[in-house]
């Protein structure tokens, strides 16, 4: 726990957490680098910052007088608003960056640009179309660089968030059945987050349009960690057994074309009636932005979490970036 929330008294002899130390100054590039240890620190302060939000309580000494440099090679409205949010709920101040309105658009190079742009800010939050491009960016960043989602590779922040959010609204994540659904291909939050979900005692289940599978890459690690794997035919097979429901958007922007994208979409929408074959207790998460894959008639079922996980980004991304800057003691 960082030593500001604790009570003054207990504050000045309380040592600095050696998991929040082993973050300080860390890239987050992959779930891979994470262990158990990492997340119950990084929940547990993301708790304690949700109920501090919650009752209105200051927080902005955490990261007084840092900047954070927000680069978006790609759009996004939760990752990258919720990081901003996150920042200067935390009291530091955030530089934007993108690729339409930079230098990039005159041919500045990424590796030139986040060289540039570490000299002006103390964490970057970059997201790239391109798979490994945020790695690559890191060689060339003496400041911390947070991966906001690389092409169709990996979406670190994303995963913790859903974790958090299956922890806050189940109470626990070993034992549960997780049902993925849509396009687990091109779908990088589902990537990261069956690869986060090995810390766990888990079963997945997969459920996909035609050549939309999960790859066969994750596929074979999860089974070298031992996780339960089924691919189901169907959400009406899948539903009974499900206790976390992970629907997913088709990645339109990764087709080769309208037509392959059309023959994807429409196999699997998550509605009222077909929710009747679920549980009371099973949630429904989406990563969003949804398109058709969740109808609004399901938005007034309260096993519909989407819009909560999308806040407990905030709180997750708040206690990655107190961790990884440092927040003051
Ligand atoms: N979940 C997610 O990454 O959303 P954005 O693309 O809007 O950031």
């Amino acid at each position: 726990m960082l030593r500001e929330l604790l009570p003054k008294s207990q504050a000045a002899a309380a040592p600095i957490s050696p998991v929040a130390h082993s973050l300080l100054g860390k890239h987050i590039l992959s779930v891979d680098m994470f262990t158990k240890e990492h997340l119950n620190e990084i929940f547990n302060l993301a708790q304690m910052l949700k109920s501090r939000v919650a009752k209105d309580r200051p927080l902005d000494d955490f990261l007084r007088g840092k900047i954070m440099a927000s680069i978006f090679y790609e759009v996004s409205t939760r990752t990258s608003c919720s990081f901003a949010a996150a920042m200067q709920r935390l009291g530091g101040r955030v530089i934007y960056m993108d690729q339409t309105s930079s230098s990039v658009k005159k041919g500045e190079t990424l590796e030139d640009s986040i060289a540039v742009m570490a000299g002006y800010s103390d964490v970057i939050v970059l997201r790239h179309p391109e798979p490994g491009a945020v790695s690559r960016a890191a060689n060339h960043s003496r400041k911390p660089i947070l991966n906001a989602g690389d092409g169709v590779g990996e979406h670190p922040t994303q995963a913790l968030l859903d974790i958090f959010t299956i922890r806050e609204e189940i109470g626990t994540v070993n034992g549960l059945t997780i049902t993925m659904v849509g396009d687990l291909k091109n779908g990088r939050t589902v990537h990261s987050l069956a690869r986060l979900l090995t810390l766990y005692n888990i079963t997945l289940q997969y459920v996909s349009p035609p050549n939309l599978g999960m790859p066969e890459e994750i596929v074979r690690y999860l089974a070298s960690k031992g996780v339960l794997q089924k691919t189901m035919s169907s959400m009406e097979d899948a539903l009974p057994t499900t206790d976390v429901l992970y629907m997913t958007r088709i990645q339109k922007e990764r087709f080769a074309s309208e037509e392959e994208y059309q023959k994807a979409c429409g196999h699997f929408v998550v509605t009222p009636k077909l929710m009747t074959l679920a549980s009371r207790r099973t949630i429904v998460m989406h990563p969003l932005p949804r398109v058709f894959e969740i109808s609004k008639e399901f938005d007034s079922d309260p096993r519909a979490a989407y819009f909560r996980q999308a806040e407990y980004g905030m709180y997750v991304r708040m206690a990655l970036l107190a961790m990884v800057v440092g927040a003051r003691n």
